[in-house]
């Protein structure tokens, strides 16, 4: 189907994480290509949301969390004490099951990131803003209505206008968190030959729970169950011949 990057950008070793007692990750190790979208499938609370969070620091606000292990994105140490977090963010976006736009423009939505980190000339936010939600497949859509509230638009758009967002601050990563599990077929569709488009540009990590999403779209495939990595390989491979029984059982339906 595609072919297979073979720099790693993103390295995860030993990473165990406890909520309170409760031991969540397990020991996972794995290398994450660079532009090349990666799935994380599994049932449900076998810690894929945690892993994801785990890659742009947002289990930092989740009070009671430890971690430990490593994780290098392009070399850096991210859990490092210099790592300043903002900026991780900004260099690994993210995007959530249910469209979160802010209650503002659509044109506000995107330059927000930009502005806060002290873009302010007009012209080099239109070109931010136009450039984006290119990117995202929403510019033909909206161009002649940016200034309506991002409310106003469908969910599909809602969320292609979230990963514009992301976009427009320059991240290396998007990280997805099941982003089209609220969306209708043909929305979801869209965003999966989005996510295709993009991945010549940035690393995609994509928690799905659809295993035809994963097996549609992504390059490489890692199968979670209770917080344990069981198995991961080139899609194509996880698919139709695993190695670990438990993915054969999961990938044929027996389970989750
Ligand atoms: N903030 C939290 N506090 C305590 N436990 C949590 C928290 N978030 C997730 N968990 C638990 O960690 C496990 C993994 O959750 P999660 O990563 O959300 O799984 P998945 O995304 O695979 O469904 C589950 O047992 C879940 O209940
Ligand atoms: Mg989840």
């Amino acid at each position: 189907m595609q072919t297979t990057a073979t720099q790693t950008l993103i390295d995860i070793s030993k990473l165990n994480l406890h909520y309170g007692n409760f031991h969540a990750l397990k020991n996972v190790s794995m290398d994450i290509p660079e532009k090349a979208i990666t799935a994380f499938i599994g049932p449900s609370g076998c810690g894929k949301s945690t892993l994801l969070r785990t890659l742009n620091r947002m289990n930092d606000m989740i009070p009671g969390t430890r971690i430990d292990g490593k994780i290098t994105i392009g070399g850096a140490d991210i859990y490092s004490k210099e790592v300043d977090v903002e900026t991780l963010r900004k260099k690994v976006g993210m995007v959530f099951q249910q469209p979160n736009p802010f209650p503002k423009s659509i044109y506000d939505n995107v330059a927000y990131g930009p502005r806060l980190h002290g873009i302010r000339s007009k012209s080099k936010l239109d070109e931010i803003v136009e450039t984006s939600l290119r990117s995202a497949a929403l510019w033909e859509e909206v161009k002649d209505h940016l200034k309506r509230s991002a409310l106003s638009l469908s969910g599909g758009q809602q969320q292609r206008l979230c990963i514009a967002r992301a976009i427009a601050v320059g991240p290396d990563v998007l990280l997805m968190d099941e982003a089209t599990s609220a969306l209708d077929p043909i929305s979801t569709l869209k965003i999966e030959e989005l996510a295709q488009e993009l991945k010549d540009k940035y690393t995609i990590v994509m928690v799905t729970h659809n295993m035809h999403q994963a097996a549609r779209v992504s390059n490489q495939t890692v199968f979670f169950l209770n917080g344990e990595v069981v198995e991961y390989s080139d899609t194509e491979k996880l698919f139709s011949n695993p190695r670990d029984q438990r993915t054969e059982d999961y990938i044929s339906g027996r389970f989750g």
